[in-house]
């Protein structure tokens, strides 16, 4: 199963405490640790995580450069616990735009863990559904595809998810009803789910009815009901 999650509400969990934005990035970021854990006793195998998006470079210079040190901090300091617990990681996004030292940070990060079978933790950073359209359509007339030849599985082999399957479940916190440009290719049968919880209050109990209103889903693909 791939669950991938809008990770929302960094900013009001902060704001309601009285503390400056940035701190609810960095209690956002620990969240990730407890719900990776939990999500893999439900047997999750592909986590997709929204951290940084093509539009979030709107915000204001401090912010933008305080994600992308907390980015840099996190993958240095994580990896090699992750490594240790089969946890393969992938990036989805531009890489240009990001330091030279985060592009390596991310690469080694790739590049050690690439082997590893526990679950895959890709990290949607830099991020944009449009902005991956965009790249896919580059690289498949950059690789001399003939038109006659593209079909939906050229198109997923260019996109940055490769042969990952598409989510089965989108979770949305911080009560939004929207896409906000994610997996707009991939997630076009997942269900979708809004949990009105900020996304550093996100526990397991927002994990387990998150996972239980998923399991009461019916899943149709535009084919009649199985009666
Ligand atoms: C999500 O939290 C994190 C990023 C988009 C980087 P926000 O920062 O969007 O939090 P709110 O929506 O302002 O509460
Ligand atoms: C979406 O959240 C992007 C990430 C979670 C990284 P935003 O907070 O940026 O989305 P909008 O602006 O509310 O649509
Ligand atoms: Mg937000």
């Amino acid at each position: 199963m791939h669950v991938a999650i809008i990770m929302d509400g960094n900013g009001r969990w902060a704001v309601d405490r009285g503390l400056p934005r940035h701190e609810g990035h960095r209690a956002g970021t620990e969240n990730i640790r407890r719900i990776l854990e939990e999500f893999v006793k439900y047997g999750v195998k592909y986590l997709t995580l929204f951290a940084f998006s093509t539009e979030n470079w709107e915000r204001p210079d401090a912010e933008v450069d305080f994600l992308m040190k907390l980015l840099q901090e996190s993958i240095i300091s994580e990896t090699q616990r992750l490594h240790e617990n089969g946890v393969k990681i992938c990036h989805f996004g531009r890489t240009e735009g990001l330091s030279r030292e985060l592009q390596d940070a991310i690469s080694r990060s790739v590049d050690l863990t690439k082997d590893n079978q526990v679950v895959t933790l890709n990290i949607a950073y830099n991020y944009g559904g449009r902005a991956e359209i965009v790249d896919m359509i580059k690289a498949i007339i950059d690789s001399g595809v003939e038109s006659s030849s593209v079909t939906e599985d050229v198109v997923r082999k260019y996109l940055y998810s490769g042969d990952i399957p598409d989510p089965d479940l989108v979770i949305r916190t911080a009560g939004e009803m929207r896409i906000s440009n994610f997996l707009i290719w991939q997630s076009a049968y997942s269900e979708y789910y809004s949990s009105p919880v900020l996304w550093p209050n996100f526990d397991e109990n927002a994990v387990r009815e998150a996972m239980g209103a998923y399991s009461s889903r019916i899943r149709r693909y535009g084919r009649v009901p199985i009666s």
